[in-house]
């Protein structure tokens, strides 16, 4: 066999893999694992949903190449949601785009915007996709460090002249992933100020911005000018349907369509339809999940207080980011839980070397299923 191209050599190994394998062997032991590791939804799509894609799978028309850049339909249901939710207006034509999940939109944008040398300013820790397809493309990431003393907010009125100068993109992420951060408007305007001096194409990836708690309502950085994508598998519990859009600064928008129509042919029409009428059918599904995750969420962070790890509780996503024990990295911490109680957690360092020292609990699993693995904590003696 040929050696694959050094693009595809250069992506790390997969930090991910050790636990996998800890996990196989610990399942082939027969131990019941209480898995605290995947950021997918459990909850099933709303039957309204699945029924509109029952219907549109009937019509012939559905059964051929979709439009590229997504059906009018899909692209008007986007524009109209996004003046409700964040009174932003978008023409349909020209600012939106459909995507294969916003991680497909992600993963290309590095390849419409950067040149070999070129910057994307990343997230540590982050969804790890920013930085690899970054690498993929040829480009330098610039690592924005998320720190707790700053609630997880890169500070982005100290980038480096050199760094920002050739910065093309740049990434942000709220509510985060992993961290469970929300933005604040200070954040935002920051963004776009960075954005407009150094001319750098900012990137919000707001796949959480419908998963908040409390009340807490996310924004979007369109709010404030004028970039962004979006993904409806979190809010619609629709991770494995694979739709998402991006919308904005309708050149960026576009730049994008044209990379995507020389790679995918975009997305199955029924799921487009399946998409409208979860953007504009019944919300209730929405507020129900929130509930249900809230619940999850007090759950998980009152189980770790009693076990000596303080967490505050995040308004949004569906992590809990702690602090691993004294004597552990977050690798060992991650590998100690599986052997010892058969509970999956995700070591920080997976989301860049800024996460080390932390671990991410996800709560994507039924309450009962939590109400284990925090009972299995307890008696595991750190
Ligand atoms: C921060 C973040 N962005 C994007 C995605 C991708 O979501 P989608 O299913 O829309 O591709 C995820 C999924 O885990 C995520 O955590």
């Amino acid at each position: 066999m040929p050696r694959p191209a050094s693009r595809v050599e250069k992506i790390p190994p997969y930090l991910f893999a050790r636990i996998d394998k800890k996990k196989e062997e610990a399942r082939k032991r027969g131990i019941d694992l209480v898995d605290f590791s995947i950021g997918d939804p459990d909850l099933p799509t709303p039957a309204h949903i699945v029924e509109r894609m029952k219907e549109a799978t009937e019509n012939p028309r559905n059964h051929q190449y979709p439009s590229y850049e997504g059906m009018p339909a899909f692209r008007k249901a986007v524009a109209e949601w996004y003046a409700r939710r964040f009174g932003v207006r978008l023409d349909p034509d020209r600012e939106v785009v459909a995507l294969i999940g916003s991680k497909e939109g992600i993963a290309h944008l590095p390849w419409v915007y950067l040149d070999e040398g070129d910057v994307a300013l990343i997230p540590s820790p982050g969804y790890p996709v920013y930085r690899i397809t970054t690498l993929l493309a040829g480009g330098t990431p610039y690592i924005l460090p998320l720190r707790e003393e700053r609630a997880f907010r890169p500070d982005l009125d100290n980038i480096p002249e050199e760094a920002r100068r050739k910065a093309k993109i740049c990434f942000i992420n709220y509510p985060n992933n992993p961290t469970g951060a929300h933005g604040d408007d200070g954040l935002y305007e920051r963004a776009v100020r960075l954005g407009r001096e150094n001319d750098i194409l900012i990137c919000h990836d707001a796949a959480y911005s419908e998963v908040t708690y409390d009340g807490h309502k996310a924004r979007s950085i369109l709010e404030f000018d004028k970039e962004k994508r979006h993904s409806l598998s979190k809010t619609y519990c629709m991770t494995g349907w694979r739709i998402g859009f991006a919308v904005g600064n309708s050149e960026a928008v576009q730049n994008l369509g044209k990379l995507k129509t020389n790679i995918d042919s975009g997305v199955f029409q029924a799921i487009q339809e399946a998409g409208i009428e979860a953007l504009t059918g019944s919300q209730e599904s929405v507020e129900a999940m929130k509930t249900v995750f809230a619940r999850r969420r007090d759950l998980v962070v009152e189980g770790l207080a009693s076990i000596g790890i303080k967490v505050p509780k995040p308004l949004g996503t569906f992590y809990i980011w702690a602090h691993v024990p004294a004597g552990y990295t977050s690798a060992e911490f991650a590998e100690a839980l599986i052997e010892r109680i058969g509970v999956v957690v995700t070591p920080g360092a997976g989301f860049g070397d800024e996460g080390e020292g932390y671990f991410r609990i996800s709560i994507t699993t039924p309450e009962p299923r939590i109400r284990e693995g925090m009972g299995r904590l307890k008696e595991l003696r750190l």
